[in-house]
């Protein structure tokens, strides 16, 4: 395949052409079941027209101003998602990647708690600038991490309640006794292994910041908008945190992210830092959000999640109960994972290439994490259920084929 791109990662030999629905079509016209939503992006499918052209006509209007000049689109996007906040009374910021956001979060969260340490899990992905990777996985890409950040182990990844209170105690005493700004974490842990966080844990977490005047920062870029049935994680779990990081499905497909600061901040804290970014608050990004909000709500896409959620999940459990090489299904709304069998003596990464190789012959697009040992399932709003039934089938035959030759 002759491009001029630079080489950061390696691309299989297909070449994508055109999109629709849940659907991807490769240059010879062959299909692809989408399950992953491009990078958990495109929530309401592949180019959507009624939503294109609400966009496109909006971008005709007005796309970008100067830094320091508002449009009324932002405007009005930015106080429809202060209703959608509820408790939060959130205001906005309109930025392009999860990891601005992400940078955005840390530097007020230093700026306005006049403290520079950042607690971190490590297991958490937080995107890759230097700011955001000196918290991804304790640091492991970044050379070298930004100072002051302090990571606590969650051993194997478990989250039962005995390690949830090791977890809860240590961090209790790394807030007591360092000058920590924020502790950031995702509800959900996708990247580290689609971990649900429970409901008893964020709420701890809340009561320590909250004990020890620490800003909570959810990293809301994968949960934000619709994703587990409501607007944020943060409601579905009722713990209000001081500021959410959010973007991938609140820019359709689009890069646009937003950061959400709970209101009190804004009342009692000190704002006198500016910030400055060519993007931020663009015109462009409020279009979008606007016209996602506009559809969502207008389609009663809440429930349908709920609703499509439910579906797959059972889907995924009877998969399992028929498959031994799939283990412990789970989900929220339309964000699921399911184990692959690990093999004794061989690297979870090697059968993991080789399926998802296979499934893309086969015409599904499905992602792994945590080396490998995990699927992840994080599909448009829009996904049928003829559609969940097909790819799941297919993911079973696929996964018997090629553990005939690794299970003996
Ligand atoms: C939870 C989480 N936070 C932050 C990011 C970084 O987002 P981006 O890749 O848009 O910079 C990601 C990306 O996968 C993510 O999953």
């Amino acid at each position: 395949m002759n491009h001029c791109l630079i080489p950061v990662m390696s691309y299989p030999e297909i070449i994508m052409q055109s999109g629709k629905g849940s659907y991807l079509f490769d240059t010879s016209g062959k299909k692809y079941l989408d399950f992953n939503s491009g990078q958990f992006c495109t929530i309401l499918g592949h180019s959507n027209v009624n939503l294109e052209k609400k966009i496109n006509k909006a971008n005709l209007n007005l796309l970008h101003t100067s830094t320091g000049l508002l449009s009324e689109a932002v405007i009005n996007a930015s106080l429809l998602i202060n209703t959608l906040s509820g408790s939060l009374n959130a205001y906005s910021i309109f930025l392009s990647t999860g990891a601005e956001v992400i940078e955005f979060c840390l530097r007020y969260a230093k700026h306005i708690t006049k403290k520079n340490g950042i607690v971190c899990f490590d297991c958490g992905y937080h995107g890759l600038s230097l700011g955001a990777q000196s918290i991804t996985f304790a640091g492991k890409y970044a050379t070298p991490t930004v100072s002051n950040v302090y990571t606590i182990p969650v051993a194997n990844r478990v989250f039962s309640k005995r390690c949830i209170d090791n977890i809860l105690f240590r961090t209790d005493r790394l807030l007591q006794e360092n000058e920590i700004a924020a502790i950031v974490v995702e509800p959900v842990v996708s990247v580290g292994g689609m971990i649900f966080l429970s409901e008893y844990f964020l709420h701890e977490l809340r009561c320590i910041c909250t004990k020890y005047k620490v800003l909570l920062i959810f990293d809301e870029c994968q949960t934000g908008f619709c994703r587990l049935g409501e607007w944020f994680a943060y409601q579905k779990y009722d713990v209000i945190p001081d500021m959410v990081a959010t973007a991938k499905g609140v820019g359709l497909g689009y890069p646009v992210s937003l950061a959400l600061f709970n209101g009190e901040l804004i009342k009692y804290m000190d704002f006198s830092m500016t910030h400055y970014s060519s993007h931020q608050n663009d015109a462009f990004a409020a279009n979008i959000v606007l016209a996602g909000i506009d559809f969502i709500t207008k389609r009663k896409i809440l429930t349908k999640v709920k609703q499509k959620g439910k579906y797959f999940l059972k889907a995924l459990q009877r998969l399992t109960e028929k498959n031994k090489y799939l283990l412990n299904p789970r989900g929220q709304g339309l964000m699921l994972g399911v184990n692959l069998k690990e093999i004794h003596g061989v690297d979870s990464r090697v059968i993991y290439n080789v399926l998802a190789q296979e499934l893309l012959e086969n015409g599904i697009i499905i992602q792994g994490t945590d080396r490998g040992r995990v699927l992840r399932f994080l599909p448009d709003y829009l996904i049928t259920q003829e559609d969940i039934d097909f790819g799941l089938h297919c993911l079973s035959e696929c996964i018997n084929g090629i553990y005939k030759a690794y299970d003996k």
